[in-house]
């Protein structure tokens, strides 16, 4: 098994699979946070070869989109990987952060118990705030059938995976339930310093959103 073959193989392997996703899932949100994972790595001590496998492989099968499933992700890296006879140990390893990297409403804790899951989750954090991040929660919004904003339904802050998952919310809210908790949840310097000019510039927008609204800029 030769480390590149296998991540230039997974490259081309996750192109396929995510083809034609418009729900903020596709190869160029898995491109963004593969180049800030290896950006984040260069700063730790952490296994590139792991960072680089998980990132690549985490939004394999989703969750949100496998009714419910969370070892869908997992079970669909773990065929692939033995397929490339990468060892065991790094296959584990691998699989154990897809399984834990995702979101699951602003009460559910997502410990993420090694560096190198900790770096893919705060690489995939990072793509879900800031302009890309704003311009993903509406495209998700879109597709999931979601309003723009509804002044008569607050946010919640969901306790459960299960309840953040069902919610109907407009996507608004999802900036409340979600994406400006992030910056707080980062976990290596570099997500940290990257997450509080993303978050800025979310909270920005949200004023002129605002304001707009009301028709006052
Ligand atoms: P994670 O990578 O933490 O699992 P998701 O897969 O839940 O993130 O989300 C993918 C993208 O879709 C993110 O940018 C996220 O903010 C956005 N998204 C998820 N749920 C919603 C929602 N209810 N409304 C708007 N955007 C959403
Ligand atoms: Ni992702």
């Amino acid at each position: 098994m030769n480390p590149q073959s296998v991540i230039d193989a997974a490259v081309l392997h996750i192109q396929t699979v995510l083809q034609g996703d418009s729900s903020g899932h596709d190869w160029w949100h898995i491109y963004r946070v593969w180049r800030m994972a290896v950006r984040l790595c260069a700063a730790e001590q952490a296994d590139l070869f792991v960072v680089q496998l998980a990132a690549l492989l985490h939004d394999i099968a989703d969750w949100k989109f496998h009714d419910g499933d969370l070892t869908a992700g997992p079970r669909a890296a773990r065929l692939w990987l033995e397929s490339q006879s990468v060892e065991t140990a790094t296959v584990e390893h691998v699989c154990a952060i897809i399984g834990q990297l995702s979101y699951k409403g602003a009460g559910v804790a997502t410990d993420m118990p090694t560096l190198e899951g900790r770096i893919v989750q705060d690489a995939d954090r990072l793509d879900a705030i800031g302009a890309i991040g704003i311009a993903r929660a509406f495209a998700y919004g879109g597709h999931a059938g979601r309003m723009l904003y509804d002044p008569d339904d607050p946010p919640e802050m969901h306790a459960s995976a299960q309840a953040y998952r069902s919610s109907r919310g407009a996507t608004i809210n999802h900036f409340h339930e979600k994406l400006l908790l992030l910056k707080d949840r980062m976990q290596t310097a570099t997500g940290k310093q990257l997450a509080a000019e993303r978050h800025a510039y979310m909270e920005g927008y949200l004023t002129q959103f605002h304001a707009e609204w009301e028709g006052e800029r």
